[in-house]
């Protein structure tokens, strides 16, 4: 059963709990985890903790919870759901205060909601995604996971529109990332992927990709590429929490390497499945 969760109360996830004073609801004041539950188990939890600390510091914005409080609490709601296979969202507001710009001294709101794993159309992962390269109109601190995603909404919608699955972005000629997702190219059996600069969120699963490349002896390099070197590629694939692992046969309806999904993208994939 879906559930939810607001500084320190048990809640129904639909309940419509926000007073209109609040900082995220007005101003997108604040950060957020998805995190994904595979077995009851919270994969990755301290890697997507230490990003929601690194997030709320760089807001300023003090989460009065240490991180495994934090831990405990998403552990405590995963139980009640009764959910094996479900996803964990969590964001910190700068709280609730009449607005305005300057940063209020009220407490920081927490809310956190477990629902059913939203399972992706698993026909992408056997037939490969097809994306649109678009302008990366960001911020320039994309590494920060904030609750401000209107230019990657705007992005994700004008590729869905142009029939593409995700928008893949360029920031001064270069590719950083997708509007929800990091990207990968497989170049002459070499694994490339845009460096953790503060233009790209640092994907937890862009963390465990590199992670299996070492594993299984594939070489890494983390440069920078123009958007043309995603159509000279041999594979593409995309990596979220979401879509874990989707392979990308087109690019600006050109087709990638074969138009199938390719054979380091699939070992990558099976080796991410074990983890989980
Ligand atoms: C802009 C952006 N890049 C990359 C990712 C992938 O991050 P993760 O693997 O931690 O889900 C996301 C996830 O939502 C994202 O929004």
């Amino acid at each position: 059963m879906a559930i939810g969760y607001l500084n320190g109360k048990i809640i129904s996830s639909s309940d419509p709990v926000l007073p209109i004073d609040e900082r995220g609801h007005q101003f997108g004041d604040g950060v957020y985890e998805y995190i994904r539950v595979y077995n009851g188990r919270p994969f990755m939890m301290d890697e997507h903790m230490n990003r929601f600390f690194k997030s709320a510091e760089a807001i300023k914005l003090n989460l009065n919870h240490t991180p495994d409080e934090i831990k405990d609490i998403t552990a405590d709601l995963i139980g009640r759901s009764g959910l094996d296979d479900c996803d964990v969202y969590m964001q910190a507001t700068r709280g609730i205060a009449p607005r305005n710009h300057l940063f209020p001294n009220v407490p920081a709101s927490i809310s956190m909601t477990v629902k059913p794993f939203r399972a992706m159309d698993e026909t992408l992962r056997e037939n490969g995604a097809s994306v649109k390269l678009l302008p990366d109109e960001r911020w320039q601190n994309c590494w920060i996971k904030t609750l401000n995603l209107l230019p990657n909404l705007l992005a994700k919608q004008e590729a869905f529109e142009a029939g593409a699955f995700e928008a893949v972005l360029v920031r001064d000629g270069v590719v950083t990332e997708g509007s929800s997702s990091n990207i990968f190219l497989v170049k002459e059996g070499v694994l490339i992927t845009p460096p953790a600069t503060k233009h790209i969120l640092h994907g937890i699963t862009r963390i465990a990709v590199l992670d299996i490349a070492s594993e299984l002896g594939i070489s890494v390099d983390e440069r920078e590429f123009a958007p043309e070197v995603i159509l000279e590629a041999d594979e593409v694939f995309l990596t979220s929490t979401g879509i874990e692992i989707v392979p990308v046969t087109s690019a600006d309806e050109t087709k990638i390497g074969t138009g199938k999904p390719g054979a380091v993208t699939e070992k990558i994939y099976e080796a991410f499945m074990k983890r989980v």
